[in-house]
């Protein structure tokens, strides 16, 4: 006999308390039997028409639901905030920490015993990783899966990655405004996540990587039917989980993240993992820093998608998905549990490759080193970041003179100006977008090229900025720069003219001024004016920590496991 269910402080109780849980619930046609004590799974949902990557996520919790009954569970479905990344302004990123503290909240205040977590689009996947990893039930996750590939013009475009490209096609003048909005509608044609290796694909994977999900949980779509199968399966294996006491931290450990950094590099994926499972392991006490990420930094490239090549999601998984690339790394991978109870290892097995164009073999790689590189200097004293893979190999190592954007709207207003005083050795500067200056930390690092170099075709440049960039985003582009300008960081002190050293082979973000002048700078610098006084934002900007600790409130660092012994009535 296991130790007492969590459910039965809710629903084993013989007096008001009891009938009050139980006879509520009762009025949606539970019968008496479900309330025996059984595994009671919440199915923590981040379904919205606001957030159309999640818009299948009730369809898939309707699959956890049979596994959940099929395997003697009860299974009980409730919602989340949800975060459309391609809606929210100023940025999702905002509001990741205010829904892992709905995930928290809403796990800890309820009666489950374990929990699913539905989710898909770029920051619904961690906000609801960081939550439940603050209460430490039995977890597991079924990701709303990718897009089918999109198709313009009898070829495949993929999601963001293209919208870069066109967007400064029509800069350039080489594509029409009117092919420019046909794309639209080819490019997002089924439910589901971005199909390029973007951030929802990335954290996905990493998911899988770090054992989180059932094996081929990240790449297949949205709309395969196999995924509903996987949502079933998973419903199943949560009731197991609970039977065997199988927390989160029992599955993601320091070895797991590790496991997910090296995964991260192979499929070429997100900057923003970066931040994300810095904060995960916040929540977990695990001691994980911005250096960590350096051992990433040798793993070749294996997965060939958009932007770092050339595929689409769709195309991954038909090449046999994240279990092949865990095949191919067996050798560099932790030892670590996982959701089924076992070993990472057993992901891989019978892993068979059916394209290995779209999933190089270890031996024959797309690009020899391809993890993320951590960047320090006295332009970036607590680190900053680039993702080699996605850049241009001799913008790698660069000196040159800056041009500062002081903020979003100095760049809006005079990035298209004819007589900007830039060539293509500028080192593009963007101050304001870090979590507290925007606030929120947004996607807008990969700044455009500006209009009369795009027109020269100029498609890269050196760029820094204290912002993120979409996963889906490519170019030399310097992110994350802490600590940020609006909190004192040097990137405020940097004035148009300077010089500033990139070498992303050493590690490097110099900023060529003498420290007496940038004493003088500081002594006359001054904070923005914040942009809310009021309601959660201030609370973000009041709490936010910088991008090396993850961005996640302060907090919010760490996990408060204890029972809630309280009752309402
Ligand atoms: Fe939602 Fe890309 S915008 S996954
Ligand atoms: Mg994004």
């Amino acid at each position: 006999m296991t130790k007492t269910r969590r459910n039965r402080a809710w629903y084993g109780k013989l007096d008001k308390d009891g009938f009050i849980h139980r006879s509520w619930m009762k009025n949606q046609g539970f019968p008496d039997h479900v309330f025996d004590g059984r595994p009671v799974i919440g199915i923590c949902n981040t379904w919205s028409e606001f957030t159309p990557c999640n818009s299948g996520l009730r369809e898939l919790a309707e699959g956890v639901k049979r596994g959940v009954w099929e395997a003697g569970g009860f299974p009980v479905e409730f919602p989340v905030m949800s975060l459309g990344e391609t809606q929210m302004k100023p940025t999702a990123m905002l509001f990741r920490n205010l829904l892992a503290m709905d995930v928290e909240e809403s796990i800890r205040a309820y009666g489950m015993d374990g929990v699913v977590l539905l989710g898909g689009c770029d920051k619904t996947t961690p906000g609801q990783l960081m939550g439940a990893a603050s209460v430490d039930l039995p977890t597991i996750v079924v990701s709303a899966g990718p897009m089918l590939n999109g198709k313009w013009k009898g070829r495949d475009i993929g999601s963001g990655t293209d919208v870069w490209k066109f967007s400064e096609a029509v800069r350039a003048g080489e594509m029409t405004l009117q092919d420019f909005m046909a794309a639209e509608s080819g490019m997002s044609r089924s439910k589901g996540v971005c199909m390029t290796m973007g951030t929802a694909s990335t954290m996905a994977s990493l998911v899988e990587a770090m054992g989180m999900s059932l094996p081929l949980n990240a790449a297949l779509p949205a709309v395969d039917s196999r995924r509903m199968a996987l949502a079933h399966m998973t419903g199943g294996r949560i009731v197991g989980m609970v039977e065997e006491e199988l927390k989160f931290s029992d599955v993601v450990t320091r070895a797991s993240l590790e496991n997910a950094i090296l995964a991260n590099a192979a499929v070429g994926g997100s900057t923003n993992a970066v931040v994300h499972l810095l904060a995960i392991a916040g929540r977990l006490g695990l001691d994980l820093s911005l250096d960590d990420f350096e051992i990433g930094s040798e793993v070749p490239l294996l997965v060939n998608c958009m932007p770092s090549g050339q595929y689409l999601m769709e195309d991954f998984a038909y090449a046999g998905g994240m279990p092949v690339v865990l095949k191919e790394l067996a050798s560099l991978l932790r030892p670590a549990r996982t959701v089924l109870g076992g070993d990472i290892s057993a992901y891989a097995e019978g892993a068979e490759c059916y394209n290995d164009d779209v999933i190089r073999p270890f031996a024959n790689p797309l690009k020899p080193a391809s993890g993320v590189r951590v960047l320090r200097g006295n332009l970036a004293p607590d680190g900053a970041i680039i993702k080699p893979s996605a850049a241009t190999a001799h913008l790698l190592e660069h000196e040159g003179e800056a041009y500062v954007f002081e903020n979003i709207e100095d760049l809006k207003a005079n990035i298209d100006r004819e007589d900007l005083p830039v060539t293509p050795d500028t080192v593009l500067v963007l101050k304001g977008c870090g979590p507290k200056g925007y606030p929120g930390m947004p996607e807008v690092g990969n700044m455009p090229i500006p209009a009369r170099l795009v027109k020269q075709g100029v498609r890269d440049m050196v760029r820094i900025s204290d912002g993120r960039m979409s996963g889906t985003a490519f170019g030399t582009v310097v992110l994350h720069v802490s600590p940020e300008a609006q909190a004192g960081g040097p990137l405020a002190l940097v004035k148009t003219g300077d010089r500033v050293r990139l070498s992303a082979s050493q590690g490097a973000l110099e900023l060529l001024v003498d420290s007496a002048e940038l004493d003088r700078r500081r002594a006359a610098w001054q904070p923005d004016p914040p942009h809310y006084t009021r309601g959660y934002a201030k609370l973000y900007v009041d709490h936010v920590m910088q991008a090396d600790r993850g961005a996640d409130l302060d907090f919010l660092v760490g996990q408060d496991t204890r029972p809630v012994t309280r009752e309402s009535h």
